[in-house]
């Protein structure tokens, strides 16, 4: 089943779109006060990696006055194995729009930010075209009445960095500022872009906004396996034999997603684990082979969904030179704010990096497991998290291999 991957909604005009979709949006229009319930309804979860449920952060955003509230549709994507976004935004951007649209209705909204990375210059261009279209035709007129104000389209391209997909580090860039995140509470549903109540939501999560509304919530929480909701799109990689976007149900097996959908590992070689979320999270081994990719059931396991990228390891592959890879990169995107997620992502990364060159020294491992328990909670976004969490499963899980580095 293809829902937001239906080659149909790969079109660059928005009559195109219109003719084949826009049902969503209508419907909204024609009851604006169904659409929270109908999204609450469908099991709809945050698809940008926390799985937080889209119908709370909307109720809470509409239940804050306007004028003047915003919506973020979040496409920095940059974790990496992750590509999911990228598609969307390039391929399909009225159907992101369309979402987005949803969302204004929903909680009222005026002010549209979509957040592009500008490394996805396809991604960029096209959604500056689909804006200048929506802009010029008479559905957004409709959504402006509704909303009691114009409705703006704005593309608003990020800083590039790793960092400005955290949410309040997009509300700092869409005010023109670094991508600095910052804490929570408040959060940007109570304060975001100057103040004003924001929507910031990934733009996959927007993206099956529009189904829903179309379709029904009962239609859609049934394309999902077992208590799961929906579809997903899961960005696989690595070691398989057909790597690629692959939309499928939410709660699809592991074993599924590897060995039907990728074909299988590449050359016949070994299943060794998978680096799920973006990298960031709780190694998956051939034990969790049959557990069904969702947020609850990957959570009961011990590791998480996140952003749906499962970057697949064979035999002989060395996890840690994979961790060291990963960690290196979120130290080098560490925003600074924070010294122990800088110093301490910086550390980790080096010790690695050493223990990886063959050049280890005696206490480095003990070192690496005190950084793993002692940095988690210390930023104040999750970068820092996400690089000790991988650092613990991975020491966890394939302690030889460190222990062979060593010697
Ligand atoms: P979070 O758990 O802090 O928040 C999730 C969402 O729920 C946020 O939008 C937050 O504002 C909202 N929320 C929570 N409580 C609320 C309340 N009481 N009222 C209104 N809204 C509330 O998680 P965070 O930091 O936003 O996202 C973490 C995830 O992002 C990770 O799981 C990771 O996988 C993913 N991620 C994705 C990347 C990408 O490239 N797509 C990059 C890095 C991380």
């Amino acid at each position: 089943m293809r829902v937001l991957t239906d080659p149909a909604l790969r079109v660059a005009a928005l009559a195109d779109h219109l003719a084949v979709a826009g049902d969503g949006l209508r419907a909204a229009l024609r009851d604006p006060a169904g659409i929270i319930p109908a999204i609450e309804a469908a099991g709809l979860r945050g698809l940008g990696g926390a799985g937080f449920p889209a119908h709370r952060k909307w109720a809470a955003v509409a239940a804050e006055p306007g004028p003047g509230k915003w919506i973020i549709a979040n496409g920095n994507e940059d974790e990496p194995g992750t590509f999911k976004d990228r598609f969307l935004l390039a391929e399909t951007p009225h159907q992101v729009i369309e979402g987005a649209l949803v969302a204004a209705v929903a909680v009222r909204a005026s002010r549209v930010a979509l957040y592009v990375n500008p490394r996805e210059a396809a991604g960029v261009r096209a959604l500056r075209e689909a804006a200048a279209a929506w802009e010029a035709h008479p559905l957004l007129a409709a959504v402006s009445a509704v909303v009691g104000e114009a409705v703006e389209l704005r593309v608003v391209e990020s800083s590039g960095l790793y960092i400005g997909g955290e949410e309040t580090a997009a509300v700092a860039s869409v005010q023109g500022g670094f991508p600095f995140p910052a804490l929570k509470p408040p959060f940007p549903a109570q304060h975001g872009v100057g103040g004003a109540p924001t929507l910031v939501n990934n733009v996959e999560t927007l993206a099956q906004a529009g189904h829903i509304l179309a379709k029904g919530a009962a239609w859609y929480r049934g394309l999902g396996i077992g208590d799961a909701a929906g579809v997903k799109l899961f960005s696989l990689s690595g070691d398989v034999l057909r790597p690629g976007l692959h939309e499928l149900p939410m709660g699809t097996s592991l074993r599924a997603l590897v060995f039907e959908h990728g074909g299988g590992m590449l050359g016949g070689r070994g299943f060794k684990a998978v680096f799920t979320g973006g990298p960031s999270n709780t190694l998956l081994t051939a034990a969790d082979l049959d557990v069904a990719m969702d947020f609850d059931s990957l959570r009961a396991r011990g590791s998480r969904l996140g952003t749906g990228a499962m970057i697949v390891v064979s035999d002989g592959t060395s996890i840690l030179r994979k961790t060291a890879e990963y960690v290196a990169f979120f130290a080098a995107s560490s925003c600074g704010q924070c010294p122990p997620c800088k110093v301490g992502t910086f550390q980790v990364a080096r010790l690695l990096e050493r223990l990886e060159a063959g050049a280890g020294r005696p206490g480095d491992l003990e070192a690496l497991r005190n950084l793993a328990a002692l940095l988690p909670g210390s930023g104040r976004c999750g970068l820092v998290d996400g690089a000790a969490t991988v650092l613990a499963s991975s020491l966890a899980t394939f302690p030889e291999e460190y222990a062979r580095a060593l010697r």
